[in-house]
């Protein structure tokens, strides 16, 4: 009953309007403030598209330089914080503990938590900003039973990134330049992309009033599933699993078939019904990262593009309008970085937390915020008489 309108997925109900990131699904087209985003990924870096995409327009030198001092005068984290990872088993899904960590922030930062005030938000944001890397980071760590590595502030953001990962303290360790440009280019590929189903999760928490450390935790829940962030991983485990090209065609089929639920990941898009243009610049890096690495002949590349390669030319695929999307290729680069399959979406995490708390911000800000409260169609039970236990059959 009641008069709504229902739209299961909202695949046509707007939930907000935003001045952050555009898309034009059909001609594949994705802006961030109004620049094209392999301009971004081409000229600019994380540092600036952070900036651009709080502050609403690309800073100049001397904002660039302060901003960058702000956000590495926040990369350590609490250290009592090192003590919550020790709760959770050795073998926990990165994931798992992002999830719990990012909510433990909400702990840690009394005097960001009042929503109201601009100037804590804006703490807020840049605590977050700089300390997902580190926490991404020592959850690697944890995994593989190494010391957490505390960040260091003379090197850039991917590097320092990178550093904390890989680096261990009996030994130096040498970021390659050409790594961390690549790295910084996958974190401004993953940096927005509008009303997804993480940055609505992150809307919708944030709209009653949340601790905004907390409703970022609530956005990577939500990333972690394989219709979502979780297609790097999903994409690397589908391409290990068809092993060699020959037995594309099989997979394919499956992909086609009603009564199979296999969907070729890192295919397809709610909006994009053309080229994702992140996958663009995703493929020409991952060729770029393979060559600086020495890697000449990645078997799960030669599958990739293979298995693009007839996707696209099949009746269903075209049909359907599916192409690859952002996570098809940047597993492929991540894999050949070093890092394991379980951190890739946690590294999705880490650059959409950017997007997620600039949309927060703007929701925030907006006169005509409400809580989001969707409304239902109610197909259960018309009202009946309890019956006690005793009486039931
Ligand atoms: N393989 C095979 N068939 C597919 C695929 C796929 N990857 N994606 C969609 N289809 C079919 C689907 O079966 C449906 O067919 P029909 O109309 O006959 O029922 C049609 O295409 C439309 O699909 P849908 O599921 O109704 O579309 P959606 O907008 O609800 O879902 C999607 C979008 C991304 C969840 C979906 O394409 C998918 O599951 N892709 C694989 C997972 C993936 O790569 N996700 C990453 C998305 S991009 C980055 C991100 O969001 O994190």
């Amino acid at each position: 009953t009641g008069c709504f309108t229902y739209d299961p997925g909202f695949t046509s109900t707007a939930s907000c309007d935003s001045a952050i990131t555009y898309i034009d699904g059909d001609e594949g087209v994705l802006l961030h403030r109004g620049y094209p985003i392999d301009q971004l990924a081409d000229s600019s870096d994380f540092m600036e598209v952070c900036y651009l995409l709080l502050h609403g327009e690309l800073p100049n030198a001397a904002q660039k330089k302060e901003f960058e001092a702000t956000i590495t005068r926040h990369t350590m984290v609490h250290e009592q914080l090192t003590q919550f990872y020790r709760g959770f088993r050795r073998d926990a899904h990165p994931m798992a503990v992002m999830c719990g960590v990012v909510g433990a922030l909400s702990a840690f930062y009394h005097d960001s938590t009042d929503i109201n005030d601009p100037k804590q938000r804006m703490i807020a944001s840049h605590r977050l900003i700089a300390k997902l890397p580190t926490i991404a980071a020592m959850a690697y760590k944890y995994s593989v039973g190494q010391p957490f590595m505390y960040p260091r502030n003379d090197l850039g953001y991917a590097e320092n990134f990178l550093y904390m990962t890989f680096g261990v303290p009996c030994e130096p360790y040498k970021v390659n330049p050409v790594i961390a440009k690549a790295m910084d280019k996958i974190f401004i590929l993953h940096a927005d992309h509008e009303q997804n189903a993480s940055t609505s999760t992150v809307r919708l928490a944030g709209s009653s009033g949340a601790n905004p450390f907390a409703c970022i935790a609530a956005g990577i829940a939500s990333l972690w599933g394989p219709a979502h962030g979780g297609a790097n991983e999903a994409v690397l485990k589908m391409l290990e699993e068809i092993k060699t090209v020959d037995r594309i065609p099989e997979f394919i089929a499956r992909a086609k078939d009603k009564n199979d639920n296999f969907r070729l990941m890192g295919f397809g898009h709610r909006v994009y019904k053309n080229y994702d243009p992140r996958a663009k610049v995703m493929q020409q890096t991952c060729k770029e990262v393979l060559a600086e690495l020495g890697i000449k002949d990645d078997p799960l590349l030669d599958i990739a593009v293979e298995l693009e390669r007839i996707a696209l030319s099949d009746p269903y695929f075209i049909e359907k309008k599916l192409y690859p999307n952002v996570d098809f290729y940047s597993g492929i680069i991540l894999k050949a970085i070093g890092f394991p399959t379980s951190m890739f979406t946690v590294l999705f995490a880490l650059a959409r937390t950017v997007g997620w708390i600039s949309q927060w911000q703007e929701m925030i800000k907006d006169p005509g915020q409400k809580i989001g409260r969707p409304r239902q169609l109610y197909m259960g039970h018309t009202p009946r008489d309890f019956v006690p236990v005793e009486k039931r059959g």
